[in-house]
């Protein structure tokens, strides 16, 4: 199977979590796949909240209402995909930039759905670089720190946030304790948001694998 059947598998396993009411819906390539899903059973949904421009378009595109977050406040669900995730429901999420919506939406969401195919499933966080969303002039001074901390941070190129922002992507980092790195990371003057899920953590984990869906949590 490729890897976009592995993520197709997944998104049709999530419509089996999907509640009635109002749900959140991430960003990038699986969750398009899951709002794809959505869109045939969208009579059951009142909508749902993006954490994207990008997400609200597609939504949109397929009739699903978007709601603003500030309008609806918590959510049932969160359904999201992830670029590493561990055991321990702890991810890397970024790679499409939307890394803090998607952290808005996770925290007032009572259960995080997460869909991957079996690549991102990992022991030890950090091959892949770590997103940060950085505000424009601390951009020097984030990228200074985060040598400190061990990583080579690079800029992603041309990419700026739905909030204005910057991506500084930071590749050898060896995450042996995501929430302390996730933690220390938010200290950082100029940091808006790090790519690590580790205080809110994944609840269910829907993994696509060659042998089929497998459910994980933590
Ligand atoms: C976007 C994200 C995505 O969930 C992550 O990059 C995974 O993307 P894909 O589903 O395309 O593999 O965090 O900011």
């Amino acid at each position: 199977m490729t890897q976009d059947e592995l993520k197709k598998a997944v998104a049709r396993a999530a419509i089996d979590y999907v509640p009635q009411g109002i749900i959140g819906v991430g960003t990038g390539s699986t969750a398009n796949f899951f709002i794809e899903e959505l869109a045939k059973v969208k009579g059951r949904i009142d909508g749902a909240v993006a954490s994207s421009e990008a997400t609200a378009q597609r939504l949109k595109s397929h009739g699903i209402t978007v709601y603003e977050l500030n309008d609806v406040g918590e959510l049932e669900v969160y359904v999201d995909g992830a670029d590493e995730i561990t055991a321990h429901m702890h991810m890397i999420k970024g790679g499409g930039g939307a890394l803090t919506r998607e952290k808005i939406v996770a925290a007032c969401s009572r259960k995080f759905i997460c869909l991957a195919d079996q690549s991102k499933l990992v022991d030890v966080l950090g091959r892949f670089p770590l997103p940060i969303e950085v505000i424009p002039m601390a951009r020097s001074y984030v990228a200074r720190k985060l040598v400190q901390l061990g990583g080579q941070p690079r800029l992603r190129e041309g990419f700026t946030t739905d909030n204005g922002n910057v991506i500084l992507d930071i590749a050898g980092l060896n995450i042996m304790n995501p929430v302390e790195m996730e933690t220390r990371l938010n200290q950082i003057v100029g940091v808006v948001t790090n790519g690590l899920f580790a205080l809110r953590p994944a609840d269910v984990l829907l993994l696509g694998t060659t042998d089929g869906v497998t459910t994980m949590r933590a």
